[in-house]
């Protein structure tokens, strides 16, 4: 199976540290924080990696991963040229995966603890549609949030003000080729994204989005709280990196 990260976007809520500096590349412990997401898809086996991201900082990805040989990834890039949203920055791997292959997307800002091993295996099973991972948190109101019924998700809501469970829907998402086609026919939403609740909320109206639930911490490293708590976190990380 393949793999894309997303490590586009502005990072504005880390302003200035992202002034000059991909919030991607970032330490996060003793490693940019791209590290991590490469070092998770490893660990699940997933090798042949796909980063995208924007123009700013983009030869200091090539400079610190190169080809990925060093970290035993075979990486290619592509560039996003305008922060347009994660369904964008998704739709740039639309000739890196086949129509009708599988593939995991992580946003390269997501840090955890868990495998990504049973969600993988589990996908590889599932005839159509989606899967997402969900994590309980405290302030669901900061995340997309979903509305389950049963072993389906029926809707998510991105940051909603009353949020209709305690569940985030984190950065990691499992698609087909086919999300192309939805993505194209997704528009823009009030912000002017293309907004990756959106796509999966096809597959929740489908009822083809399915989820597994995480055990372990999970962060968004996108604010200076979060990206501390990250860095508390995998101080002492011992990857394969
Ligand atoms: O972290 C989980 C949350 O991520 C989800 O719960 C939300 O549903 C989802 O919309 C997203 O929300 P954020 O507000 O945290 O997204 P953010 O704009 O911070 O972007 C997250 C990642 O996506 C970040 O690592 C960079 C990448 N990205 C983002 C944009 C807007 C791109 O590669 N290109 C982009 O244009």
């Amino acid at each position: 199976m393949k793999g894309v990260i997303l490590a586009g976007g502005t990072g504005t809520r880390l302003w200035p540290l992202t002034k000059i500096l991909n919030k991607h590349l970032i330490p996060v412990g003793k490693y940019p924080m791209i590290y991590y997401a490469i070092d998770k898809m490893r660990s699940a086996g997933i090798v042949d990696i796909l980063i995208v991201t924007g123009k700013q900082s983009a030869g200091l990805f090539t400079d610190l991963l190169g080809s990925g040989k060093e970290l035993r990834v075979k990486i290619t890039y592509k560039i996003q040229e305008e922060a347009g949203g994660i369904a964008q920055a998704l739709m740039t791997a639309e000739d890196f995966v086949q129509p009708h292959e599988k593939f995991i997307v992580l946003l390269g800002d997501n840090l955890f603890d868990e495998s990504l091993i049973k969600m993988v295996n589990d996908f590889s099973n599932q005839e159509k549609g989606a899967k997402v991972f969900l994590k309980q948190v405290d302030d669901p109101r900061r995340y997309g949030v979903p509305v389950i019924d049963g072993n389906k998700i029926i809707q998510i809501e991105e940051k909603p003000s009353d949020p209709k469970s305690s569940y985030s829907v984190t950065g990691i998402y499992m698609y087909h080729g086919s999300v192309f086609e939805v993505i194209k026919r997704i528009k823009p939403s009030n912000r002017g994204e293309l907004e990756i609740t959106d796509v999966n909320n096809v597959y929740a109206s489908e009822g083809t989005l399915t989820f597994n639930i995480m055990n372990g911490w999970w962060i968004d490293a996108g604010t200076f709280e979060s990206l501390h708590e990250a860095n508390v976190m995998l101080k002492d990380f011992k990857g394969e990196t």
